[in-house]
């Protein structure tokens, strides 16, 4: 049975319900990617009010699979509709999710046109929506999908290997300032400049570990710190490839009018740039108005359609960051229809 627990979170104390979930994580953690967060994300959802959850990024299927075995174990009959751009992904999905094939819908899609997804659905509103944003580590760990720098394959990087631009493209046709403003405005690199010279310098680049070495060369000032020197750079080459930011802002906005009332809007991301526009999104729709500061009387009509469940971003436990140290920079955001 659910317990009440009082939570501290720096000065502020809130009230989480700890579901037991414990006969159900061996299940979950198996041989997939491992879901991020997943106690939080079970306590960020009204069960009790639950019918209808989206999850925008299945995956590998772990949030679903978690979310779906804890109704179960309730005795709570929901239905959840998911999507992805990765087809590879998805059919590792539907084999984790074999035994509930018959409580989710899953679609290959993309978050930004998520109104329609739904719709055709046949799906008016729904209770939840779970947005765990980024690259899986499926991505991550298979080479021949071109998103590492730490194993040598064709420069690729698409979530939906159907797109026609790749990270090929983007590397060996993008002009030097192009590139300069991807490499700095995506990935928030300091040395974009160079980076971007050194680019155009070296072209035709048609391997990860070639560019990889181009950055780490161009970056000769670079200390090696906490994280590989070609981070930020595989990170902004990615996001401009998958059109990351501008899908994350429709499909946000788009989620939030999709929610009942009570309704919750749940989201992990993984670094700054992701997470600032996360935070404004939600934060612009939990107030009533959005005139700009300087302004003394309110002019834009707004009204407030979100309530922030907590005021400051929920971290994974340092249990978890030591289990699945690709937790370490998830950040979890939950808001409620008003
Ligand atoms: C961090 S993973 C999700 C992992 C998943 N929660 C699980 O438990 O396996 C992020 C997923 O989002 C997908 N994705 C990224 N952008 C997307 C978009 N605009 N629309 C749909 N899926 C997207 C990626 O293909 C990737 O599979």
């Amino acid at each position: 049975m659910p317990c009440v627990l009082l939570f501290c979170l720096g000065n502020c104390f809130y009230k989480l319900n700890i579901l037991d979930y414990s006969n159900i994580s061996l299940k979950v953690m198996r041989i997939y990617h491992s879901p991020v967060m997943v106690q939080e994300v079970l306590e960020s959802i009204n069960f009790k009010s639950l019918g209808v959850l989206v999850d925008c990024t299945l995956g590998s299927g772990g949030h679903s699979e978690a979310i779906l075995e804890y109704a179960k174990s309730i005795g709570k009959k929901i239905k959840i509709l998911a999507l992805d751009l990765d087809y590879e992904g998805i059919e590792i999905a539907k084999k984790r999710l074999n035994n509930n094939l018959d409580s989710i819908i899953i679609k290959q899609g993309n978050f930004s046109n998520i109104s329609n997804i739904v719709k055709e659905s046949g799906i008016d509103k729904v209770e939840a929506v779970l947005f765990d944003l980024g690259v899986s580590s499926l991505h991550l760990e298979k080479p021949i999908r071109g998103f590492s720098f730490r194993q040598d394959a064709e420069l690729d990087m698409r979530f939906d290997i159907n797109q026609t631009d790749s990270a090929s493209n983007v590397i060996n046709q993008e002009s030097e300032e192009t590139l300069k403003n991807i490499i700095r405005d995506f990935g928030e690199e300091p040395q974009a400049n160079a980076i971007a010279r050194s680019i155009v310098k070296n072209r035709p680049i048609n391997s990860t570990l070639k560019l990889a070495d181009i950055i780490v060369r161009a970056k000769k000032s670079y200390k090696y710190k906490s994280i590989h020197p070609a981070t930020q750079t595989f990170q902004a080459i990615r996001m401009y490839v998958n059109n990351e930011l501008d899908n994350i802002n429709s499909g946000i906005k788009q989620a939030i009018s999709l929610l009942k009332k009570s309704g919750r809007i749940i989201t992990i991301s993984y670094h700054s740039i992701e997470d600032r526009l996360v935070k404004k999104l939600l934060l612009e729709e939990s107030r009533e108005c959005i005139c700009p500061t300087n302004i003394l009387e309110c002019v834009c009509n707004h009204s407030a359609s979100l309530k922030l469940m907590f005021k400051k971003v929920i971290k994974p436990s340092l249990e978890e960051i030591r289990q699945n140290r690709r937790s370490r920079s998830a950040k979890l955001r939950v808001a409620e229809k008003i």
